[in-house]
């Protein structure tokens, strides 16, 4: 049943998705968006479908382009933006990145608290002996992301990080070389994985979601998505 709303959305917003209809009012397009990642994109209750609302521009126009040229995998999300042009992907890119909305309040995992603990630990410290760099070394301490493509960790469905974690083992999730996040998946176990995802996914989000302006310098190693000082 939601699959065949969401597919009809799509089929009407494919055929309107021409460059020659680029005069259209964005806000009117991302409504077919809105059938998968709820109104406004501020995500829904469906774990898997990732909140775009208030992501950096240019982390969002990345994903856009790696599902349209193959980098990242799922096919209705490729079907959506195949026909789309860079400037169009970046329009809505930004669209999205400009709407700051409510979140909703975090979900208690249920997993024990000494898991809980290993998550945490990863996140602010690494783990040196593995050479796994701690996440705030490039999320940013309040882990809010960067700008301008290094996205943000809270607010995201413990169901969803799992699956990129998974993406990245398997090579079905790529970004521009050095892939950062395919090295860092590559050095993660099962155990530390689902520890990472249900912490993140269980801290409250902060009042202020902005960005850094820039990652924390210098990076601990190099990513092709994020520009260099
Ligand atoms: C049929 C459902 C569906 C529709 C419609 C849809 N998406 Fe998605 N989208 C998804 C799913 C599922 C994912 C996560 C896939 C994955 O795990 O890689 C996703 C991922 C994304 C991401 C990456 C998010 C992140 O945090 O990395 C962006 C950006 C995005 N979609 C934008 C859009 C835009 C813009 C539209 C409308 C033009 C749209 N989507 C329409 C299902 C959909
Ligand atoms: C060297 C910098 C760097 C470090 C360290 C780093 N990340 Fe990332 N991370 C990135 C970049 C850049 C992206 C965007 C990748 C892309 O465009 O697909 C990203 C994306 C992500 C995403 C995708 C979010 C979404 O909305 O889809 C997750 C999840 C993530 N990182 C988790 C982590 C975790 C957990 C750690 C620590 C174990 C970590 N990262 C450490 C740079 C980093």
């Amino acid at each position: 049943m939601f699959l065949a709303a969401a597919m009809s959305l799509l089929t009407t917003n494919a055929a309107l998705a021409g460059p020659q209809r680029i005069d259209d009012s964005i806000a009117q397009r991302a409504v077919a968006c809105a059938a998968c990642h709820g109104r406004e994109g501020r995500a829904t209750s469906e774990g898997f479908f990732p909140r775009i609302a208030g992501k950096p521009a240019g982390y969002l126009y990345n994903q856009l382009v790696n599902f349209r040229e193959g980098r990242r995998q799922y096919p209705l999300m490729t079907y959506m933006v195949g026909h789309m042009t860079d400037a169009y992907l970046m329009e809505l890119a930004q669209y999205f990145s400009g709407l700051h909305l409510p979140y909703a309040a975090p979900a208690t995992p249920a997993v024990p608290a000494d898991v809980l603990e290993h998550g945490r630990q990863l996140v602010h410290s690494g783990d040196r002996a593995r050479r796994i760099p701690a996440c705030i070394a490039c999320h940013g301490q309040h882990l809010t992301g960067a700008l301008p493509a290094v996205p943000s960790l809270v607010g995201l469905p413990r169901d969803y990080l799992n699956a990129q974690f998974g993406a990245w083992k398997s090579g079905s999730r790529r970004a521009a070389a050095p892939d950062c996040m395919a090295q860092i998946s590559s050095k993660l176990a099962a155990a530390d994985v689902s520890a990472i995802s249900a912490w993140l996914a269980s801290q409250p989000v902060p009042g202020d979601m902005q960005p850094m302006v820039s990652p924390p310098a210098p990076i601990p190693m190099p990513c092709g998505s994020v520009p260099q000082h």
